[in-house]
């Protein structure tokens, strides 16, 4: 079988009918959208600001439907599987990606902070994949876009990190529950990447150049990572060219986690 025809038979099997991916308006979730139309699929990109997602929308240029919402509200979360419902039936790759980055060191840690990360990154993955499964095809994939950080003891990061290691239990606890379903979970854990989300940890560009060497100097490949080259990791978790993982962890990370 040529390259051509394994790619037809993956997008045929997995990835042609309706990909969600949370947070698909921004860096790597948009990153990720444009990688999974190229391959065919058709993708339902959500995010909070219509403008990102008007962008996204032209950007990724076909095969694409945004649905406005904030992901922290059951009711939008709602919205997002009625309009998958309406417009393609199916959905067979969930993306759960929506994110932010907010430090706080354990002094400073307030209440609205904690609710704000844990309510985002750890309770709305569980709605969203309740929502979506009774739309989930055989064959289906679900990836939790966690963060090398979740095995990482990195200060100020006290809820960040404990929600990612919450999406790294959920697909343990996934992958035995959707046994007999055929729907594989695995998290997927990047690095440090040029997104927008380095951006938002800093005041300054001297402030943000000066975070990003202390990411540097911990990284062994020794540069920040791409939105694509994690958009790629997604690609392979999407498709059957990652059949037997299930309740996995691939970590893209250029080494940060692991050494
Ligand atoms: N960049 C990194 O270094 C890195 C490393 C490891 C893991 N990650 C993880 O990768 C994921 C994507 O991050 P990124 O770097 O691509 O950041 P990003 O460019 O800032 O994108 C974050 C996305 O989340 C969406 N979002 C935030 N709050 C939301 C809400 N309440 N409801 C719906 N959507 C919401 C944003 O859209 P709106 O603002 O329009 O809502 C945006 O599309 C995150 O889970 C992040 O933790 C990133």
């Amino acid at each position: 079988m040529n390259d051509r025809e394994l790619k037809e038979k993956n997008n045929g099997r997995t990835r042609r009918q309706g990909s969600v991916i949370t947070g698909g308006n921004s860096g790597i979730g948009l990153a990720t959208a444009q990688r999974f139309v190229q391959e065919g699929a058709y993708v339902f990109i959500t995010g909070r600001r219509q403008a990102e997602l008007d962008k996204a929308v032209a950007l990724i240029g076909r095969n694409v439907t945004a649905v406005q919402g904030d992901i922290t509200k059951l009711q939008d979360l709602d919205g997002i599987a009625a309009a998958v419902k309406a417009e393609k039936g199916v959905v067979d790759i969930i993306v759960s990606n929506a994110g932010l980055t907010e430090q706080a060191s354990i002094d400073s840690l307030t209440e609205e902070h904690f609710d704000k990360t844990f309510n985002l990154m750890a309770k709305a993955p569980v709605f969203l994949v309740q929502k979506l499964l009774p739309l989930m095809t055989g064959g289906g994939s679900i990836i939790l876009v966690s963060s090398a950080m979740h095995l990482m003891g990195i200060p100020g990061h006290t809820t960040y990190a404990a929600t990612k290691a919450a999406l790294r239990s959920y697909a343990r606890t996934w992958a035995a529950e959707f046994k007999g379903r055929n729907i594989r979970v695995n998290t997927l854990s990047p690095g440090v990447t040029d997104t927008p989300i380095l951006d938002s940890q800093a005041t300054t560009s001297e402030e943000r150049e000066s975070l990003v060497n202390m990411y540097l100097s911990m990284i062994p490949i020794g540069r920040l990572a791409r939105a694509e080259e994690i958009a790629n990791a997604a690609v392979f978790l999407g498709s059957d060219q990652s059949s037997y993982l299930t309740g996995s962890d691939l970590m893209a990370d250029g080494g940060v986690g692991q050494v």
